[in-house]
């Protein structure tokens, strides 16, 4: 837990603050990183990684609380914690590396009577403060390691949604994200507590970096998973009014990990420039930690040109997917075109039938039986 948080007494009048140093809590799921185990000369990861950690704290009311937190290295999720039990769940096969199983059971426990503590403090926060239930209470904190050997590090609070209170690693330093008096009051409770920013500062910038350097050795096969993508162009009507342009390609490139990818139009061989014609639907996850992307092309009725998709990918080992539009296939724009004016004939003919029978009708005089 980034927020560092004092003992269950209640605050006296007159005192600045509820929490003393000495009843702080330690900022809770940072601890492993102090920690982890790391080999003499661990590699530095190639791209940026991060290390992220996302606890949410929902209270009821005075008397009901419930808490969840997720630890994400890039975007795998390595353990969760249910605090109904506090039970620190391993999600991959090489996350219980680094401390022991006793190390573990203990880290559970801390964490336990921890929150017990953080909880109270916040309800009496609250209920000096005048304010209500519910609410939730959000932390995500860690680092990114850039290539270089340096990292980013973040601590940020939220409360309903919005942004609360975050810890600035360089000076020290609790900043207030709003101006309400909750907010202020948290700010001045958390900056007098200099004994909690100094480990915070140490776990957030020495910890944190080496925690990933840790588990990118023990996770190496995880975090160079590759899988290939799938890709699948296909046409489909342009929204009304929106492109002028009788059809919209559409690539669909799913399946594949990691998350980089780069996906482009080739109109007769040519990269097709950025304009209104293309669009993208952005990367997007799938359930079983792959990804998958759709990138679209308004092209013209012009006959002549060629369209492909092409997909490059870390898993295509160097070389590129190629998917051509094939323009002769059912529901090219040729046939599309075909195929309404096709429609247009047959409608043509029905009303000019239509007519004739039903002048036919008309010139039937009464008494007389209709063939
Ligand atoms: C946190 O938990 C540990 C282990 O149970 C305990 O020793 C420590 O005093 C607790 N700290 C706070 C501030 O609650
Ligand atoms: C507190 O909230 C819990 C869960 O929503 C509910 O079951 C319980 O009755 C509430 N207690 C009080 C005192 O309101
Ligand atoms: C290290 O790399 C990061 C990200 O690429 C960059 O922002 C930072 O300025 C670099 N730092 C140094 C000292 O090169
Ligand atoms: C781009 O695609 C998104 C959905 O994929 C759609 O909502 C949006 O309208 C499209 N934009 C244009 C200009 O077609």
């Amino acid at each position: 837990m980034c927020a560092a948080l004092g003992p269950s007494s209640r605050c006296p009048d007159v005192c600045l603050s509820p929490f003393s140093p000495a009843g702080m809590l330690l900022p809770l799921l940072l601890l492993p990183w102090a920690w982890g185990a790391l080999d003499a000369s661990p590699p530095v990861p190639t791209g940026s990684l991060t290390l992220r950690l996302l606890q949410t704290i929902i209270f009821h009311n005075a008397s009901s609380t419930d808490m969840e937190g997720t630890a994400l290295l890039g975007d795998l999720e390595t353990h969760s914690l249910d605090c109904s039990t506090c039970e620190i769940r391993f999600l991959q096969p090489w996350a219980q590396q680094g401390l022991t199983l006793k190390q573990w059971q203990d880290l559970e426990k801390l964490i336990y009577n921890n929150l017990s503590n953080f909880i109270r403090m916040v309800n009496d926060l609250v209920e000096d403060e005048g304010e209500g239930y519910p609410f939730v209470i959000q932390f995500t904190e860690g680092c990114e390691l850039h290539p270089n050997g340096t990292s980013r590090r973040f601590c940020d609070a939220g409360m309903n949604g919005e942004d609360f209170v975050s810890f600035d690693t360089d000076s020290g330093k609790w900043v207030a994200r709003r101006g309400d008096k909750l907010t202020l009051k948290a700010e001045e409770i958390l900056n007098y507590n200099q004994v909690v920013a100094i480990t915070l500062q140490f776990l957030l910038r020495m910890t944190c970096a080496n925690q990933i350097k840790s588990f990118v050795q023990h996770g190496k096969e995880s975090l160079e998973r590759q899988e290939r993508p799938v890709a699948v162009v296909f046409a489909r009507a342009p929204p009304p009014a929106r492109i002028p342009a009788p059809v919209l390609l559409v690539c669909r490139v799913t399946g594949f990990y990691p998350r980089p990818v780069r996906v482009a139009w080739l109109q007769d061989g040519e990269e097709v420039g950025p304009g209104w014609w293309l669009n993208s639907s952005g990367i997007l996850p799938n359930a079983d930690l792959t990804y998958q992307l759709r990138s679209s092309l308004a092209v013209g009725p012009g006959a002549g040109h060629s369209y492909a998709c092409r997909v490059q990918h870390s898993s295509l080992g160097g070389r590129s997917l190629l998917i051509p539009w094939e323009q002769s296939r059912p529901w090219g724009p040729g046939l599309v075109v075909g195929i309404t004016l096709g429609v247009v004939a047959i409608a043509a003919v029905a009303v000019v039938l239509w007519r004739s029978r039903h002048r036919g009708y008309q010139d039937v005089g009464p008494g007389e039986s209709s063939p």
